[in-house]
Formats: structure tokens, sequence, C-alpha cells
């Protein structure tokens, strides 16, 4: 491609920054048709068991409560293809605060105190939620989440592990994590002749309205779903969400306009959760460093109503290289909320351990950690022996070293101390592959000489439209402003979720189709067309052709951190954080997404952390106060913290050229934080987040 415009990778404002900032911008419980009621749910609670009834005399009975939804007088919705949807179809509780009961009234206060009002009595059976490395029931499931085979095996990796003169054996554990995005899980939903709309606070609007119209039977016709504006979701609005099914449940049972916007005390059962992970990892060098063997075993849970098992060992399969390998994922069902995607599910927890791990070899081969990793980068992908499309993980490790000043580095462990403080230093590395799903797009030039892009991408706060007005422009070879960007209607052309990393490579594909494709027919036409002339594309072939390469991002982090051993406190003084990601097409929104990540890293490794507590079953951590994301407090401030890029060009990806950004910052930055503590006091942490009553 050409840089016909400057508009592709400079740092181009976001197009609804102003709108956002003005409160014009307009989020999905924010949509207030005539008559529009409120609702609120009623979450069970007991462990398991099941709804012995409900006595909805004093809620309904409370002023302005229009009705009480549960299973008893809900109509039969069709099975969907995920069950955490098959809400108030019967009386079945799966785990502590399944949606038994949904209040809908006048106002948000009235329905509120109706839930409250709602009597629930339940029969109960005995619930098991912890997960331990001996659980009788765990079980090597067939594949892990996304596909992946839960077993590879290549060679004799416990062999290999027996004889090797470098050993390091080490068990690690990620807590259950929240995605917990600023605006939370909601749906306005009406219906008028038959037709279906929702504004929801969704990742991808044509896998809400797919859901919808298979729970409610009707054609997708029938149904739109809009996500104009998103204010994060980190995974958890990436597939369809219960609330947007009880709105539409009870926008159909009263005949009115419903929001429903799931308190915050709510989310943890309700929309997913990064499930805990427990792992075991074996590396097996010779005495240069160079890895032998590699065995991964990650640990998990699910709930009863589906399996999903967080592909925790799989970047195992991709790091480094080694002749004997072994990577295997078990999981356990239990009476626990069914979990869910959270930003780089698999590679998040995979990666701490697995980096973790390379910390403590480094240690025991006597190399610097940065050279370990050099030394066992592979020329081909480990597993499948593809070559890869680009891998510059050597070069994020080296300029990432040298921006953060790794040179002068002392490796030994707690020399560097003030009084009660010590400070050390750590890396790790970071990967994420590139992912891509099939896409429509149109493009028109409009007869008063601007231009109209249409996509149903969705812009969760990363700067989606931005970008895409960008690489329209650019197609076109016309200026940014004269152009328009539709996105978040599920009236446009058919796209994919935000999600997997994935959006802007596979809507930015069908955009550049579309805007080359009409670029050629106005060629030689200076004039435009008085009815305006639209050009169409639709990805699905070319995406579907797939790619005989290894494709992943890559990138490398460096922390420095401070343990105070009077109080137990870690804090990170200074991150930088180099990636090697493709072309990056926005300097300003792609920043931000890695230093987004980074930032989350740092969450995962030192404040957040979910509780399953055993005795009442449920998620203790149900507030941002409990659940502690990292606010500006907990991170050092720019330029303290900061990332940076190559600009990467592989030809094997896809006519825009980035390999995705949203998700590679988190991954390995919990192992940076980890090593990092370990540098400093010479303890090996190995259970996550370094709380101070860990440390002390
Ligand atoms: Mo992201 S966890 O792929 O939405």
């Amino acid at each position: 491609m050409t840089d016909t415009t400057p508009e592709l990778g400079t740092g181009v404002p976001r197009r609804e920054g102003r709108d956002k900032v003005a409160g014009a911008a307009r989020y999905a419980a924010e949509y207030a048709p005539p008559g529009r009621a409120h609702a609120w749910p009623v979450p069970a609670t007991v462990a398991a068991g099941s709804v012995r009834s409900v006595d909805d005399t004093a809620a309904l009975a409370l002023p302005g409560v229009l009705a009480v939804l549960t299973a008893e007088n809900t109509p039969p919705l069709a099975p969907a293809d995920d069950p955490v949807l098959d809400v108030l179809q019967n009386a079945d509780v799966p785990h502590r605060g399944w949606i038994v009961a949904l209040v809908v009234a006048e106002t948000l206060e009235a329905a509120r105190a109706g839930a409250q009002a709602v009597r629930v009595s339940y029969d109960t059976r005995p619930h098991d939620v912890t997960l331990t490395r001996d659980h009788p029931d765990r079980y090597v499931p067939e594949n892990a989440n996304g596909g992946h085979p839960a077993v590879r095996e290549r060679g004799d990796a416990p062999g290999a592990f027996a004889d090797a003169p470098v050993r390091v054996d080490a068990a690690y554990d990620v807590p259950p994590l929240h995605n917990h995005p600023m605006e939370p899980h909601a749906a306005t939903a009406f219906w008028a002749d038959g037709h279906l709309t929702a504004h929801d606070s969704s990742q991808g609007g044509n896998a809400v309205r797919a859901a919808l119209a298979q729970v409610f039977d009707l054609p997708e016709e029938r149904v739109t779903v809009t996500s104009a504006h998103v204010g994060g979701g980190f995974g958890s609005k990436g597939t369809p969400r219960p609330h947007v099914v009880l709105a539409a449940l009870a926008a159909r049972h009263t005949g009115r306009p419903v929001t429903l916007a799931l308190p915050r005390r709510d989310l943890p059962a309700s929309v997913g959760h990064r499930a805990p992970t427990l792992h075991r990892v074996r590396l097996g060098a010779d005495s240069d460093g160079r890895l032998l063997s590699v065995e991964h075993t990650a640990l998990t849970h699910t709930s009863r109503v589906k399996e999903f098992v967080e592909q925790a060992a799989v970047p195992a399969r991709v790091m480094y290289g080694s002749p004997h390998s072994s990577t295997v994922h078990e999981v356990v069902p239990l009476d626990v909320a069914t979990p869910s995607w959270m930003r780089a599910p698999g590679e998040a927890s995979g990666m701490y351990a697995l980096e973790a791990a390379m910390d403590e070899l480094a240690e025991r081969a006597g190399l610097d950690p940065v050279e370990l990793r050099v030394r066992n980068d592979p020329a081909d992908e480990p597993d499948s022996g593809r070559p890869f499309s680009s891998r510059h993980l050597v070069e994020c490790l080296r300029e990432g070293a040298r921006r953060f000043g790794w040179q002068d580095r002392d490796p030994r462990p707690g020399v560097r101390r003030e009084g009660p403080r010590l400070t050390g230093t750590g890396v790790a590395a970071a990967t994420y592959p590139v992912l891509v799903s099939p896409c429509r797009a149109s493009a028109t030039a409009l007869p008063d000489g601007g231009y109209r892009v249409r996509v149903n991408a969705t812009d969760i706060g990363t700067g989606a439209r931005t970008v895409l007005g960008q690489i329209a422009a650019d197609a076109l070879g016309v200026p940014g402003d004269r152009l328009r960007v539709e996105i978040g209607d599920s009236d446009l052309p058919r796209a994919p979720l935000a999600g997997g990393s994935s959006g802007t490579a596979s809507w930015g594909w069908a955009v550049h189709e579309a805007c080359t494709t009409l670029a050629r027919r106005l060629a030689g036409n200076p004039e435009p067309p008085s009815g305006g002339l639209t050009a169409e594309a639709d990805t699905t072939e070319a995406v579907e052709a797939g790619s005989p390469y290894a494709r992943h991002a890559f990138g490398a982090h460096f922390a420095e951190v401070r343990v105070d051993t009077d109080t137990g406190e870690v804090r990170v003084l200074r991150a930088y954080s180099h990636f090697a990601a493709g072309r990056i097409l926005n300097a300003r929104t792609a920043r931000s997404q890695f230093l987004g990540g980074m930032v989350m890293g740092i969450g995962m490794a030192l404040t957040e952390r979910s509780t399953l507590d055993p005795a009442f079953g449920g998620f203790v951590e149900r507030d941002l106060a409990a659940y502690h994301v990292p606010v500006s407090a907990d991170v050092p401030a720019p330029p303290a913290i900061d990332a940076g890029w190559f600009d990467e060009r592989d030809p094997h990806l896809n006519p825009v050229g980035g390999k995705g950004i949203g998700e590679i910052g988190i991954v390995g930055m919990a192992a940076a934080v980890g090593n990092a503590a370990h540098h400093a006091t010479g303890v090996r942490f190995r259970s996550l987040p370094l709380t101070p009553d860990k440390v002390r």
C-alpha cells in the first residue's frame, strides 16, 4: 500500500472525543424512548440448588412496580448456543448470583426497591467452588478455549527434563480476575410491530443480534442492535450477555421500552471472569541455557453451565525453541459462575507462569534473563514447525533493554537496599496471536463531494472510528475530514466483534477493499456522481484462505519495583515495554492501548484478585473498592511508564498491515513485575497478586 495521505500512522485525535467529553455520546442505558421503564435483577442467594418458590406480593404492591418476571411466568425461549443466555427458563440455580427474577418498574429506584422485596425460597444442594491441584473431578478436555487442542506433546519432555543439567520445576497460581469495565453491562430494548431493537453495551452487535434472533425465534432482519459508544469491555462484552435477553423479555412482557443496567455488584457472577489457573512449569536446559525440555500444565475451573477452558498453556507452544515439549490443559467443573474471556485470555495467565519460570531458569543458568530469551529464540514456531510471518522478539528485548537502561543492572538479587526498602528490575516477554475474521463494509462517494464508510464495527474505547477513518482516507486518497464513518449498528454491513485484538485488522481489511474499489471506479471521474456511488467489500474468501505462516505479535516488558519490607507494599517505579505488532496505524490510540494493557498487567501483578468464598459460594469482591483496579496512585506517571514500538512491516497479514494491539500490553507484564520483586528481595513469589500480606 502507498502512503498517499499523512493520515495513516499519525496520532489523529478521536473522532468522537468531543462528543464524549461534552456528554453528547450516548451509552446503552442513556436511551430513553417514551414510556421507558427500568429493570433490576434478583440474583440467587444460594450457591447451588433450585428455586422452590418466588413470592412477588410485596414487590408488586410497591408504587411504580410494573412486573416481576420469573421462570414461572416467562414463556419458553428457544435454547441459545451459549447456555448462559438461557435465563428464567427453569428453576435451576447453577451458581450463586444466577439471575432468578427481574423486577420492572417506572423508575430505577422503584425497580431496585421491588427487587429487594421479592422473596425467593430455595432447595439447596451441596456446593464446591474450590479449585485444588488434586481435585478428584479434574479431567483433560478435548480442546481449550479458542479450539486449541488441550494436549500437545513433542518428543519425550519428562525424559529430557530428567537428564537436563539445569532445571526449574515450579508451581504458579493466578486467582480469578474480573474485567470490570467502567460502563457496566446495560441494554435498552423495545419492540415495535414485531421488530426488536436493543441498544446494548457490547463488543459486537452482530453476535448479539444473532443470539436475540435465536432465543426469540425471529429472523435476524427483525432485530436491530446498536452499540454506538461502549465504556470498555475487556472481553466481558465480547459475547452476548444475559442482561440484553432480560431487557428484551421485560420489554415484551410489559409492552414498554425497558433499560436494564446491571448493578456492578452483579457483574462478577453474570458477565464472566478470567478463571483461576494453577500452573506447573518444568524447564530443562543445557549448561549454556539452551532449552532441552518445556513442560507447562495449566489447571483451571469451569461452571456447571458450560465448559470453558482457559488456554493458558498455549503460549508455551509459541515462545521458545526446545526439542521436547509437553503442554496440557486440565479443568474441573465447579458450582461457580461461568468463566469467559478477559483481555488476552490464555496468554495473560500462561505467560505469567512461563516468563516467571524463565526468570528462575536464567538465575540457575547464571545468565542474564534477556540473554536467556535471545538464546532460545526459535527460527520457526516450535509447536507447528511453521515459519513466522515476522518475529522481532529479540529486537524488542534489545531495544527495550537499551531504552530502560538494563545494561547497568547488578544481577545479584537483594543488593539495592535503602533502609527497609529494596529495589529491583525485571524483564518478561509478551506475545499475542494475529487473529482476523471475515467482514463486510461499504464506501460511498456522496453527491456533495464527501465520503461515507459503513461497517458494523464497535468502538469500545479504543478509537475504532478514528482508525477506520484513517484507513479509508488513505485508501481513497482524501483528507479524513471529508469522510463520515458509521459504525455500531447491526443494520450496517456485518462485522466481527471488537475482540481478540482483531478488530482493526478485520474491519480495516474490508474498509480498505471497499475504498480502493470505490477509488478505482471514481478514477478519471473528477465530478462526484449525482446520485452518489457505492462500493462494497466482503473479505470472507480472503480471510478463510488462511496463511501458511505462524503469525504473532511480540514484545518485551521491563519494570523496576520497590519493595517495602516493613509494610509489604510493592510499587512499580518505572516500566517500559517495546512491541513489534505490525504496522501501527495511530500512534496516539496505540500508545493508549499499550499503556492500558501494561497498567492492567500491573493490576494483575499487585492489586487485582477475586476470591471464591467456600462457605457461601460467591465472589467476595463485588465492587471497585474490594476489587482493586489500579488507579493513578498505583502506577508510575509518564514518562516513568512508557511504551514504544517498531514500525514492523509484515507482508503476510492483511492490506492494512497491523497485527493487533489490544491485548499484548497485558501479556507478560505481571511476570516482569514479579521478576523485579524477586530481584529486589531474593524471594520467589509464585502466587498473584503480590499483596502486602504475601510479601511481608
Ligand atoms: Mo478481548 S478478551 O478478546 O475482548
